[in-house]
């Protein structure tokens, strides 16, 4: 259990040298093995399979052997993870193979705990050649469920595919690792531990994160928010990483209640759950906030800490809904967008509200594909500063991943920003106060997101082919019921900065009127083929703003179900999750 890190920040830190003695090189031979091919989000299996003899060693030594010399002998890496059944051992057995390929310090969160944003922060802040997220995200933990391992770059961004691939191409030839004699780490204590001229220091894991959290954002402003006894708020760490950065920022930083935290405690197995934020996932925290006397604001954060899910009393924020508003906020209510945003972007199924705020307020606008690492480079060429997707991640270029606290703290920022001069007794302006005004000005982007999970493979195929059959035969004009087709194509995105060109990243039917259809395979299930459909409708009459989406959309979407044939392709009545 990762019980002693639920308060990290009261533990002062020992920053003494533990232990100091040499160690010596081992060389293990070993065999292949089969299928250690990375998805969208590093290598992901489960934990039956991780647990098998040198299965992730192979994988560390193979990432090594991918690697230029230059990225690692000598270098400084960052080890954290979301406190899942494995991360553990692993840490012991990434850390050996680390200090044997010559790496010469690594900066590992106190019992193996880093979100996937802090691993992100520290590798910047501590200037490190890279680091390892121990984490499969929102998928469940536990001896019978998932583990993941992803390994991010200097800048603090997923690996490129290019080096992926490398270590995928190293793992079908592996032959040896390379382990040093260390003992185990204790990385329950703070401290430095050195091994010759290895060292492994570990850190309190809300540290820097929570540093950066204060440069980017204005604390006293959130706090005087927080702290009103007229305004509840509640945050669900769902059991997972974000329990070890709720208590100290929420609580002890910005005066929350204590209660204010529920599931606020890391454990292997997130309590049974699934700690995936959303309206389906998260059915506790949505129960809370649709019930009786509900608090005015609700967070919920995933497994590793990237997603966030905002709701206020009984209303739902989209995710891009969420990254359009806190864009048009931004520059009064975050001190980090004070001297101006540099651009905005979203991916291509994430609805097109965010597109009328970068119009509105002039700024370069990017579509790129489904993924995070597609907003990296144009972050590091300074072209982008706010960017989000549907599938509940938002975040900005303070770091190389999406950000579950950022989010939910930029919210605040806004609603604080809001509420400043309001005395105690007046009505609050309340979350769902700002996206009704933020629509009234905008117009509204209706949008849902219908998820097939875990279907067989082949009809989910056979469903894109047929689709990306019939737009090959479609052109502009052409009727579907009461819509008129603009254009419809498979989505492809040439980055602007490498030149890189990806393509098949959705089958897309854009009408005269602006709405669309989408129709995706997820990069990310574990079993069978996940099919999304995704479906939006932009309505600039305000007084339709407040229907519910299933209303609006459902002549959209049932003409999605009936053009793609997705029930005789799959044999599914209904969708496992809408969103
Ligand atoms: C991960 C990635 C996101 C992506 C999401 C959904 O969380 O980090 O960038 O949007 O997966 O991917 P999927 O392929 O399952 O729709
Ligand atoms: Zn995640």
């Amino acid at each position: 259990k990762a019980s002693s890190s639920s308060s990290p920040s009261s533990t002062p830190p020992i920053a003494t040298v533990l232990e100091s003695q040499n160690y010596t090189i081992r060389s293990v031979p070993t065999k292949p093995y089969d299928g250690q091919k990375t998805g969208t989000s590093g290598l992901r299996k489960k934990v039956k399979v991780f647990m098998q003899e040198n299965y992730l060693a192979n994988w560390i030594q193979a990432l090594f052997n991918s690697l230029p010399s230059e990225d690692y002998v000598n270098g400084v890496l960052v080890l954290g993870g979301d406190g899942r059944y494995f991360n553990k051992e692993a840490a012991q057995i990434i850390i050996k193979i680390a200090a044997a390929n010559g790496v010469a310090k690594i900066f590992v969160g106190q019992d193996g705990i880093l979100s996937t944003p802090a691993v992100s922060a520290v590798i910047r802040k501590r200037k490190a050649n890279g680091g390892f997220v121990m984490s499969a995200s929102h998928n469940p933990g536990g001896p019978e469920y998932d583990w993941g391992i992803k390994f991010n770059y200097s800048s603090g961004q997923p690996a490129p595919e290019s080096i992926t691939d490398k270590i995928y191409g190293n793992t079908l030839s592996i032959s040896e690792i390379k382990m040093a004699t260390i003992p185990d780490i204790d990385l329950s204590r703070v401290g430095v531990t050195k091994f010759g001229n290895f060292i492994v220091e570990v850190v309190d894991p809300v540290g820097d994160y929570m540093e950066l959290m204060e440069s980017v954002f204005d604390f006293h402003l959130i706090r005087s928010l927080l702290s009103r006894s007229d305004f509840r708020f509640t945050f669900d760490a769902m059991h997972a990483v974000t329990g070890a950065y709720a208590k100290p920022i929420f609580v002890e930083k910005l005066g929350a209640s204590m209660d204010s935290i529920s599931n606020g405690v890391p454990l292997e197995d997130f309590g049974h759950g699934h700690p995936d934020p959303n309206l389906t996932y998260a059915k506790d925290l949505v129960d809370i906030m649709y019930g009786d006397n509900g608090p005015d604001f609700g967070a919920a954060s995933d497994g590793d800490g990237d997603r966030n899910m905002i709701l206020g009393r009984s209303f739902f924020v989209t995710p891009s809904d969420s990254v359009a508003i806190i864009a048009a906020n931004a520059q009064e209510a975050i001190p980090y967008f004070y001297h101006g945003i540099k651009g905005l972007a979203r991916s291509m199924p994430t609805s097109g509200a965010l597109d009328r705020v970068a119009e509105k307020l002039k700024l370069p606008f990017f579509e790129v594909p489904t993924g995070w690492k597609f907003f990296g480079n144009l972050m590091d060429s300074e072209q982008l500063s706010i960017c989000g997707e549907e599938s509940f991640g938002t975040g900005s270029d303070h770091i190389r991943e999406k950000d579950g606290i950022w989010a939910v703290l930029a919210w605040l920022s806004i609603l604080a920003y809001r509420n400043k001069e309001k005395k105690q007794g007046e009505r609050l302006v309340s979350v769902s106060d700002v996206v009704k005004e933020y629509w009234a000005a905008y117009g509204r982007n209706f949008f849902s997101r219908y998820d097939y999970e875990e279907c067989e493979s082949e009809g989910a195929n056979k469903m894109v082919d047929y689709l990306r059959d019939l737009i090959s035969n479609s052109k502009e004009g052409d009727k579907y019921g009461e819509y008129v087709l603009r254009f419809a194509d498979d989505f492809s995105y040439q980055d602007p900065v490498d030149g890189s060109v990806v393509s098949k990243q959705g089958v897309r039917l854009v009408f005269a009127d602006g709405s669309r259809i989408i129709f995706r395979l997820s990069g990310t299930g574990s079993a069978g083929a996940t099919i999304r459909v995704y479906i939006e409708q932009f309505e600039p009459d305000v007084s339709r703003h407040d229907l519910d989406a299933q209303t609006a959309l459902k002549p959209l979407i049932d003409l999605a179900l009936s053009l793609s044939k997705l029930k005789d392709f799959t044999g599914r009545e209904k969708p496992t999750v809408i969103t």
